[in-house]
């Protein structure tokens, strides 16, 4: 059974790992090893409640992820078990899918509606973390103005923690002395922003990672069990990481990936 931990210092705590949702909305212009169908309605059910079986309580979703948020919001109605997860949800970009292409706009009114948007899409009153996406340009995305909403937000009680998904040290930085965390990309193959690993246990801050398989690219070796084993032990050897975040529709990788973090034989 995996644990939780504490988002830095707010009443949040989230699984060891979370689930990610690209996946489940969004089969174009995704950078994955293979073309993929979405999963079911009754696919993604099953993968959600085996993954809160194993205490993967986390759920990371976003609405540049096509059709993600409603595919959970309507699981949620059904299934009645918003409130034994925790779940990730963030503002900035859109995805349309019939362009298929993504639109940024990180303007106080834009980000406020994609937020409420969010809310009654997931069928939900809070967010448990809400995260500003990145284009890139985290420094100059991350405006007093933003800083500020993200506060009023949490005040307001419609977001229980705040943060942002960075691209970059520096926006990373600026994200963690602002907010009680970020979503950062490393693996095996991506150790650059690593250094925001000591920089948020500085600050008493939190890390959550994606990407930790590089999208899956890292997993098409030959040696995919020892990948796994050294992907868990180096990066949760870092006392800031709250948890990451693992992209998957089949439920043989949901399990291979638990007993790699877990130590069991695989
Ligand atoms: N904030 C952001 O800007 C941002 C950006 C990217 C991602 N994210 C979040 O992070 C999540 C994960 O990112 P990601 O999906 O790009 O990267 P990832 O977790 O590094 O990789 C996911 C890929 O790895 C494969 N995989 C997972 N476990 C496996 C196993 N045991 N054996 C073989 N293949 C395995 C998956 O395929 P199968 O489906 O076949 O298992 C999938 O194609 C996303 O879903 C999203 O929630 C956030």
């Amino acid at each position: 059974m995996l644990t939780k931990k504490p988002l830095a210092k707010t009443d949040v705590a989230l699984s060891q790992l979370a689930l990610g949702t690209v996946k489940f909305g969004r089969n174009q212009s995704v950078k994955y090893p293979t073309a993929f169908d979405l999963p079911t309605d009754s696919q993604m059910a099953d993968l959600i409640l085996n993954a809160l079986d194993h205490g993967i309580t986390t759920l990371d979703t976003a609405p540049a992820y096509g059709i993600a948020e409603q595919r959970l919001g309507e699981f949620l109605k059904k299934s009645k078990c918003r409130h034994s997860l925790t779940l990730i949800s963030k503002a900035g970009e859109s995805y349309d899918t019939q362009s298929d292409s993504s639109h940024y706009d990180y303007s106080i009114k834009s980000l406020e509606k994609q937020l409420e948007n969010s809310l009654r899409t997931l069928n939900t009153d809070y967010l448990d973390v809400w995260l500003l996406h990145s284009d890139g340009q985290d420094v100059q995305n991350l405006t007093d103005e933003v800083i500020t909403l993200f506060d009023k937000k949490k005040q307001s009680g419609l977001v229980r923690a705040t943060g942002m998904s960075t691209k970059t040290v520096e926006g990373g930085e600026r994200a963690l002395t602002f907010f009680d965390c970020i979503m950062m990309a490393a693996s095996l193959d991506y150790p650059a922003e690593n250094s925001l690993f000591d920089y948020a246990e500085d600050q008493g801050k939190s890390i959550l990672l994606k990407k930790i398989f590089n999208s899956g690219h890292a997993l098409t070796t030959d040696n995919k069990q020892a990948t796994l084993k050294a992907t868990f032990s180096t990066l949760f050897a870092h006392n800031s990481l709250c948890s990451a975040v693992i992209g998957t529709t089949n439920p043989k990788h949901l399990q291979e990936n638990i007993d790699a973090l877990t130590g069991k034989t695989i």
